[in-house]
This record gives C-alpha cells, structure tokens and sequence, in this order.
C-alpha cells in the first residue's frame, strides 16, 4: 500500500516533469492527479464521492432547462444573487440555492459571495447548444436505461452486448420497449435534436476532426468533378464543413450521407459545397470511386456482423488503390486504456450496442470485408485516432 508521503512524493516527481505543451505528459499527468485523489481520500470516501456523481449532471440540466445558466452566463462579469436568478427565472429561492451550491461546490460556477454566483469557462461552455444536447443525452437518454440494468440482468436471456440476433435484448432496448437507439431517435424529435447538437460540438478537448489527424496536404484529385470525400453517417456534416474551412478551393466533390430525418433543417448557405444525400449504409454504397469514404464515430456504434456490412458495401464501391477508407474512433490500448476511451466502450454498449475496438480488432474487421491497414494516424493521446484502409488486391495508383 502506498503511504501519504509516498503519494506525493510521486506528485512532486511528476509537477518537476511537467510540460502541459507535450499532450501526452499532460494526459499522464491528469491521470495521475486522479489517482493521487483516490490514494488520498481512501477508498469510502472514492466510492462515496463517485455515487454522488451523476446529480452533477443532473443540477446541470435543471439549471439549463430552468435558464439559470443562462441567467449567470448573461450576467457576466457581473455576480448574480439567488434573489435575481428567482426574479429572472421565475423558480423557487431554495430550490436555485441548492442547485446552485452542489453546481459550486462542483467548480460549475464561482461562488464569489453568500447565494452570489458568477460564470466561469466551465459555465460559459455548458451554456452551448452542443453542451445543452449532451447534458440532455446523457440525463434524459442515458440515465433512464440505468433503472432497467438489473431487471434486465435477471431475465430469462439477460443483457446482450448487441442487438443483431432475435431475442437480444441491449441495455437500451431494456429501457425502451426494444427498440434501438437509431430507430427510437427517428420518431423521437426532440432527443434527435439533442444528440445531433451534441454529436455536432465535440471539438474541444481531445477529440480532433479526422481532417486534422490525417495528412491531406497531398491532395491528388485527378478529376475535380469526382468525389473527394464521402462522410458516411456525418451527422450534420460538421466534419465536412471543417474540412471545407481548413482546405478551401479544395478539388472534388464532398458528399454527406446520414438518415433522411438527420437532413431536416439542413438547407441554406451554410451548407454550400457539401452534397446532401440520404443513404442507408447498410445498402449499397451509391458513390463509386471516391477518394475517401469516411466513417468517423459511427463504426463504434455496430456490433463486428453489423461493421463487416457496412465495410463490405464500401469496398464494393471502391476504385482499386486508389480509393481509401478512413475509421475515426477510439483504438484502444490492449492494457491501461484512460478513462475517456474505457467511459466511451461503455457508453457504446449502453446506447446504440456497440463497442470501441483495438487496432487488431479493426484490422480483422477490415480484413474480413478485403480491406487492409495503411497507415495508423494516432489522435492526440486519449483522443480518436483514424485507421486508413485499402482495397487488399489494390495495386497502387495514386501511392500514399
Ligand atoms: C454517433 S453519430 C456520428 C455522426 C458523425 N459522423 C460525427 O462524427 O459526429 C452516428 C450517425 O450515424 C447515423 N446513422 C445511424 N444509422 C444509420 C444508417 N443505417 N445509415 C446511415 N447513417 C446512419 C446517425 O443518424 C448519426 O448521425
């Protein structure tokens, strides 16, 4: 066991090292930081400390919902007391005062005088649509699968990992009358728009545009009139747009395939350059010859069956060494893999019933669809990394 002194003599080593501008000493270093809290609190106070937790989320999304954020957010740089958050947000004085001191007592916000409170970055970003989309995803989407878990677990058949064979039964579908999470999502507007604004925002942190992992200053399009890129399941298109903004007068054509209901309120100039086209994916790939066929955070939401489908119907459509496939997700460590990746795999198999993969899991499902790896393009450290893959009898046309 590790005393105190041994604890921070550790912490002491590594602030001696530390160098934020290097992000893998900084991840270390985090890492680090959470484990000298655990050795230092001991274990009843860990585990107490992480029950309490989600209410975190929870004070966070009725302080959104409430427009108390708002409120504090708008007030800046000036404090706001809880008397004029109930003046301007129309709720109850006890009610905004303990929301507001567990938001606190979170770093939320700054607590700068008796029911006083002012925004800080942390409150600022949870006042975006994209924050506002994930805190609604995870508290209104997520939590409710948690209360099905056990129920579920005892029943004739149990949980499953995926939905793919008859009588499977996901911890989503547990807790939504067996549907999937894409198939509620389709008649459910509200979540749709929440999930869509959440998955639109995640660019802060560790987790970069594909765009920005891979190379692409050798763009060889030979005919502008060909495809570029196609971003299957792109969302909204956020990734193509980054990419349009980064390479502007970029040749090729850069199509966007989602679900017909992902496309709704889709229009206008902001979409300019970027091809709308509602596809299925798991038919076939009706863009031929591209140069890249994209899948970022969309092969983590599929069983191994489900990804070979979807690869198989790519590799058809694909031009023999030339065309590539690029797999942004996760590519876990076989051993010691950080919080965020081991949170997302779990998070995966919660919500759409999929998983996030290691290399050599994705090499095999690659390889079982004829598709080999080119070239491993590793993300920031703790962040998405992209796999870029080939046709297997490809002869090279374009190099690489
Ligand atoms: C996790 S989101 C990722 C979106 C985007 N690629 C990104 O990185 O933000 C998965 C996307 O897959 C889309 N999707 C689900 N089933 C699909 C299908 N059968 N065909 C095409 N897109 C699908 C969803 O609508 C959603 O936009």
């Amino acid at each position: 066991m590790t005393s105190h002194a041994q604890t921070i003599d550790r912490l002491h080593h590594a602030i001696q090292h530390f160098n934020p501008s290097d992000p893998q000493n900084l991840q270390d270093f985090l890492a680090l930081l959470r484990q000298t809290h655990r050795d230092l609190e001991g274990p009843g106070a860990y585990l107490s400390r992480v029950r309490f937790e989600p209410l975190n989320n929870m004070c966070q999304l009725m302080a959104i919902e409430t427009g108390l954020i708002g409120a504090i957010v708008g007030s800046y740089p000036r404090p706001i007391t809880t008397a004029e958050l109930e003046e301007q947000t129309g709720q109850g004085h006890g009610f905004i005062a303990r929301i507001m001191r567990l938001l606190a007592a979170h770093g939320v916000v700054d607590e700068t005088d008796v029911e006083t409170y002012r925004s800080n970055p942390i409150c600022e970003k949870l006042n975006t649509p994209g924050e506002e989309g994930a805190t609604r995803n995870m508290v209104e989407l997520m939590f409710p699968i948690a209360s099905k878990l056990v129920p579920q677990l005892r029943a004739p058949g149990g949980l499953s990992e995926f939905g793919d064979k008859p009588g499977n039964v996901t911890p989503f579908a547990a807790a939504y009358g067996g549907q999937s999470m894409f198939e509620f999502l389709e008649t459910h507007a509200y979540h749709k728009a929440a999930f869509d604004q959440f998955m639109a925002s995640r660019k802060a942190g560790v987790r970069k545009p594909w765009c920005e992992i891979v190379d692409l200053t050798r763009r060889e399009m030979v005919d502008p009139q060909s495809v570029y890129v196609v971003d299957v399941a792109g969302g909204k298109g956020h990734d193509l747009l980054e990419f349009r903004r980064r390479f502007p007068g970029s040749p090729g054509r850069l199509v966007l395939q989602d679900l017909p209901e992902t496309f709704v309120d889709l229009e206008g100039e902001e979409m300019e350059g970027v091809e709308l086209m509602p596809h299925d994916m798991f038919l076939e790939q009706p863009v031929r010859g591209a140069r890249y066929y994209v899948f970022s955070a969309v092969l983590h939401d599929w069983s191994d069956e489900r990804c070979r489908r979807i690869l198989e119907r790519t590799a058809t459509a694909m031009e023999p060494g030339y065309s590539r496939v690029l797999i942004h997700d996760m590519v876990l460590k076989d051993k010691g893999e950080g919080l965020r990746g081991a949170s997302l795999d779990v998070a995966m198999l919660m919500m759409p019933g999929g998983k996030e993969r290691t290399l050599s899991a994705i090499e095999k499902l690659l390889a079982e669809a004829g598709l080999r790896v080119v070239r491993l393009w590793p993300g920031v450290p703790g962040g998405e990394s992209v796999v870029e893959a080939e046709l297997v009898d490809g002869s090279a046309k374009s190099g690489s």
